[in-house]
């Protein structure tokens, strides 16, 4: 387990969010401020992302002598939401709304695998259930050596920012795709490296979905190719109590995409969530 920085506000209803690859918590902003009235919102940097180190020194740039040899664990989304289960016994919290965007839904699922009675509500945004194909797991890996050898500078984001974002944002917001593109860049190569790692080793979550009856909720934007709707009607069929919300205009990061329309969804679904 290693500390991870977070950024929390607002008040009410305990609402954690985890975020997508290969951004940090900075990428919920743009959600956050819509729900902080009704929501503690506190967003986690899954270890080595953001301003989480990888080998549990605290905030990049604040490293401090270690009391132990640093260990660095094999990457998984195990250890990722054990990192989550960590976060919430530090902020004394037994029970979160937990969600999470693509890599961040995959590690909140490992959180419901692990923990389902410290769920009390289950956001999916734009994520799916299935393990890696072959294929998909050999790209993750070449990915994950490219960043380590030649670090995450300008091919990272080329190569995903116009799988990201839907088309209508890349066409007509450019500011979003600045500020996306800014997120990219900031990522160090050990933390990248490690989430591809961790992503390429997940299992199959359908079977943890089926057994979640709390309130949950799948989200997703029309024009995201990466885990597309159909993905999000597999989540949705899979959960006993699962809506489906679409969002028109959106691709993979409907937070900063259709913060919006994604914050109108919630709002209502959050305020029948008893903690
Ligand atoms: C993400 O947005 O977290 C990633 O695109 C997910 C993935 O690579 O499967």
């Amino acid at each position: 387990m290693v500390p991870v920085h977070y950024i929390e506000s607002g008040a009410g209803t305990p609402l954690v969010l985890l975020h997508a690859f290969p951004v940090d918590a900075r990428m919920w902003n743009p959600l956050r401020i819509r729900l902080e009235e009704q929501a503690r919102v506190i967003t986690p940097d899954q270890r080595g992302l953001g301003e989480s180190s990888l080998d549990g020194t605290t905030a990049r740039g604040m490293i401090e002598p270690p009391a132990a040899p640093l260990t660095v664990d094999r990457p998984s989304v195990e250890v990722a939401a054990a990192d989550v289960l960590e976060l919430l016994d530090q902020l004394e919290l037994p029970r979160v709304v937990l969600g999470g965007c693509s890599m961040g839904g995959y590690v909140a699922m490992a959180v419901l695998r692990a923990a389902p009675q410290r769920v009390a509500g289950l956001l999916l945004v734009d994520t799916k259930a299935p393990a890696d194909t072959d294929e998909q797991r050999t790209n993750r890996l070449n990915v994950a050596s490219r960043a380590e050898q030649e670090g995450t500078g300008g091919w990272l984001a080329e190569n995903m920012l116009p799988n990201l974002l839907g088309s209508a944002t890349r066409q007509e917001r450019p500011e979003v795709v600045g500020d996306l593109r800014a997120l990219i860049e900031a990522q160090p190569a050990d933390g990248v490296a490690w989430a591809q790692r961790a992503m390429a080793a997940r299992s199959d979550s359908f079977e943890t979905l089926r057994a979640f009856d709390g309130p949950a909720m799948v989200a997703v934007g029309a024009e995201d190719t990466i885990t597309p709707p159909a993905a999000a009607h597999e989540m949705a069929d899979a959960l006993p109590s699962g809506k489906l919300v679409e969002l028109a205009g959106s691709g993979h990061l409907p937070s900063l995409e259709a913060p919006d329309a994604l914050a109108d969804a919630v709002r209502p679904w959050l305020a029948g969530i008893d903690v």
